[in-house]
């Protein structure tokens, strides 16, 4: 079973990035299935690079958004951007010297936090962008 379903409350009501978002939570559900499997540290690795190459293009994409329409939310939205990519840089550094495992914990965090973050602060930009032209 996979640990997000995707489901309509996740839209945001722009297909690019309702796209995008299906996409995260693809990886996230391989990443978890991958743990869950026991495979090899090499696996593991390759998806969660995916992952966050995959993130931060994404987070990319609703910057230039943001900076293209001047949506006024932008400031507190990119501080959460950046406090995940940290949290996920300093997680993958523990995971690449050993220090650290993929766990259910792990895979908890990365679920919750984007669900949370889709769900609470990204669906505030869809009226607005929607108003722009954008959907
Ligand atoms: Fe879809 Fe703000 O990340």
């Amino acid at each position: 079973m996979p640990l997000i379903k995707w489901n309509d409350s996740f839209s945001v009501n722009i297909v690019e990035i309702d796209l995008q978002h299906q996409k995260l939570v693809s990886l996230i559900n391989d990443l978890n299935q991958a743990m869950l499997q026991g495979m090899g540290k090499v696996a593991l690795t390759n998806i969660l690079n995916e992952l966050v190459a995959y993130t931060v293009n994404h987070f990319g994409t609703e910057e230039k958004y943001f900076a293209q329409y001047k949506y006024p939310d932008s400031d507190s939205h990119k501080k959460e951007h950046l406090a995940f990519v940290e949290k996920v840089a300093s997680f993958k550094k523990d995971f690449d010297s050993g220090k650290l495992g993929l766990s259910i914990e792990v895979m908890q965090f990365l679920s919750d936090w984007l669900q949370n973050h889709i769900k609470g602060t990204d669906k505030k930009y869809g009226p607005f962008f929607n108003t722009k032209g954008l959907k």
